[in-house]
């Protein structure tokens, strides 16, 4: 059974997607051993709270350094025997401390075409923003390992979406969920948990 910790900031719809097909059998041999919110207001806490799984704030405000608080999260994740960190929505940024302890097992899933549309301040509503903006015609979502620099680690995943002519960002977002995200993060889960992603460099295998 693969301990998956996952962290959140805000609505925790991708949190709901995996705890959805955990539910319904279709992502196996996994479960969430627990949830941290670097947000106190999170809607993700309540959707955590109605799972039954543990719900812990931990927020960076709280912690004089960045090595502080990497340590408290890497505690916490030794503590409930956590194997794959997965951030779904996470907005505060990991130290290396932390994705050193957890290299190649902890995946992002940001709401663009990676290496589109991504990078420091891309978060949120923004990629959509700046996708509409640049006239993309497609845009999409990408699963990636993490590493030091935002949304720089190896691709798992990524699958595309068709951007429309009267979209609005919010109406873009919503598709990009719809269509991407809330599919790709729990695929992405299979098949870490099957031991089927090897790490080559910059490349993401998926063995059979
Ligand atoms: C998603 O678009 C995710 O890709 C991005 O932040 C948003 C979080 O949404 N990193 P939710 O909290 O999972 O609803």
């Amino acid at each position: 059974m693969l301990r998956i910790g996952v962290m959140v900031s805000g609505g925790g719809t991708n949190l709901q997607a995996i705890m959805d097909r955990i539910e319904y059998g279709t992502l196996k041999n996994c479960c969430i051993a627990t949830v941290v919110s670097s947000n106190s207001r999170a809607y993700a806490i309540e959707r955590a709270k109605r799972g039954n799984i543990p719900v812990t704030v931990i927020s960076r405000k709280n912690f004089d350094s960045e090595e502080d608080y990497d340590r408290a999260l890497i505690e916490h994740m030794k503590k409930y025997r956590v194997q794959l960190v997965v951030l779904a929505g996470f907005l505060s940024r990991l130290g290396d401390s932390f994705i050193q302890e957890y290299r190649n097992a902890i995946i992002n899933i940001h709401p663009s075409l990676i290496p589109s549309f991504c990078g420091k301040g891309f978060y949120g509503i923004i990629p959509h923003q700046k996708a509409l903006e640049y006239g993309v015609k497609i845009t999409g979502a990408t699963v990636h390992f993490v590493e030091l620099e935002y949304d720089s680690g190896p691709i798992i995943l990524q699958k595309a979406v068709e951007v429309l002519p009267d979209d609005t960002p919010e109406t873009l977002q919503k598709r990009v969920m719809e269509q991407a995200e809330w599919v790709l993060l729990p695929e992405a889960i299979r098949l870490f948990s099957e031991g089927r992603l090897e790490v080559n460099g910059r490349k993401v295998i998926i063995k059979n």
